[in-house]
């Protein structure tokens, strides 16, 4: 019996998203209008569906352009969504938010989540208390003519917490503290590019919890940062997970640091998901001929090792996500597709569904599962 990926959510989901969809249009000049040239888009999320537990640190990986950051940003409608659902728990805190500000109550799903992707964008206040992002760059991510001060009381001030000075000048200082830059009063009146690159994403971090969220997405929090110091960031980010009971969408494109951090992973090519599951299940035993050949670019630790130099079982560029290929997006540098011809016809026609291959592990390749069995509950 085979098995297709369904993001139902349980008491443990503190998101789902189903079917989600960001499409960027391009720009149109007036001899395409004249032409009457039809709209083209950027899929950058072409149709994605994860499950997120309460607790988890949900990895998010691919290469540079696959949809990680559009995903994030969409999850917490920095963007907003083309299609989709966007199933987020229901906390009390949340909903009695909504209602102090007078907004009408946001739309409840099947399961009784609240449907972030309808919210109108004048409602969406109360999420950012709720959830928020950890960016990439932490020189671009703070404002160079604020104090640190400014920068972590500003959020405080937005959203009406500390009545007073002095309550918010503790809830600053304990928010400080809390990212170990001691003594706070050291670093209040210090500008951005008076600390380090380790101490910008800790003031980064600090901003980003101060509100006391509980879903993180955090998008590349240490590519930036010196290898030496990526250690101790990711701990401070573990150790304040757990202290805060916080849940981490965590984007990378780094397998090796995701095998560390993460417990369950998404593989994501050309705005879709092609593998997903529990991070080990997923590194150790990969299925899709992609996440197969990310998996062997990944360095090999061993210095002894070095040299050699690993074939690459891919073949030819990302193609654009503007013109996803028909059928199996992954095809056009596919090996597999290459050497299998009894299933080209499926690759080339019918983009594969998320099937499962073990308990919780699925992948979207036509190699799994008996196809037309597979096409018969699609079109149910
Ligand atoms: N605001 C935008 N307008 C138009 N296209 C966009 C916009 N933002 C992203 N894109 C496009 O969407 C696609 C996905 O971009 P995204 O930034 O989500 O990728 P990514 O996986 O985060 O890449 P990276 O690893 O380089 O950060 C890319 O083709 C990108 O050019
Ligand atoms: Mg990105």
């Amino acid at each position: 019996m085979v098995k297709l990926f369904e993001p139902v959510p349980d008491e443990q989901t503190i998101l789902y998203v189903k079917n989600l969809k960001t499409w960027f249009p391009l720009r149109r000049g007036i001899m395409d209008v004249i032409k009457r040239i039809p709209p083209r888009y950027v899929h950058a999320v072409d149709g994605v569906s994860f499950k997120i537990q309460d607790g988890d640190t949900f990895g998010l990986a691919g290469e540079s352009g696959c949809g990680k950051t559009t995903t994030g940003k969409t999850v917490l409608r920095l963007v907003d969504p083309t299609s989709g659902v966007i199933g987020y728990h229901p906390r009390k805190r949340l909903l009695d938010e909504w209602a102090e500000n007078g907004y009408e109550p946001p739309v409840i799903d099947d399961y009784g989540n609240i449907d972030l992707a309808k919210i109108p964008p004048r409602h969406l206040k109360p999420l950012r208390k709720e959830m928020q992002m950890i960016f990439q760059d932490p020189y671009g991510s703070l404002n160079p003519r604020l104090t640190i001060y400014k920068i972590l009381e500003e959020p405080l001030v937005i959203h009406k917490i500390g009545s007073t000075k002095e309550e918010r000048y503790d809830i600053v200082a304990k928010a400080l503290e809390a990212v170990k830059l001691t003594p706070p009063e050291e670093f209040m009146n210090r500008y951005p590019h008076m600390l380090s690159g380790g101490q910008r994403q800790r003031v980064v971090i600090a901003r980003a919890l101060i509100l006391q969220p509980k879903f993180i997405v955090a998008d590349e929090p240490v590519s930036m940062l010196d290898v030496s110091i990526r250690a101790e960031i990711l701990e401070l980010m573990m150790e304040l997970k757990n202290r805060m009971g916080l849940t981490y969408l965590f984007i990378t494109h780094d397998l090796a640091l995701a095998r560390y951090i993460t417990n369950k992973i998404a593989i994501m090519y050309l705005g879709k998901i092609v593998e997903l599951g529990p991070t080990r299940r997923v590194l150790e035993n990969p299925q899709h001929p992609y996440t197969k050949a990310l998996i062997a670019a990944i360095p090999d630790p061993d210095p002894r090792n070095r040299h050699i130099l690993r074939e690459l079982p891919i073949k030819g560029e990302v193609p654009s996500a503007i013109n996803i290929p028909p059928g199996c997006r992954f095809r056009p540098r596919c090996v597999v597709y290459d050497n299998t011809p009894k299933i080209q016809k499926y690759c080339e026609a019918i983009e594969p569904p998320l099937i499962e291959v073990e308990k919780d592990h699925y992948v979207s390749c036509w190699m799994h599962g008996e196809p037309e069995e597979i096409i018969k509950l699609l079109k149910k």
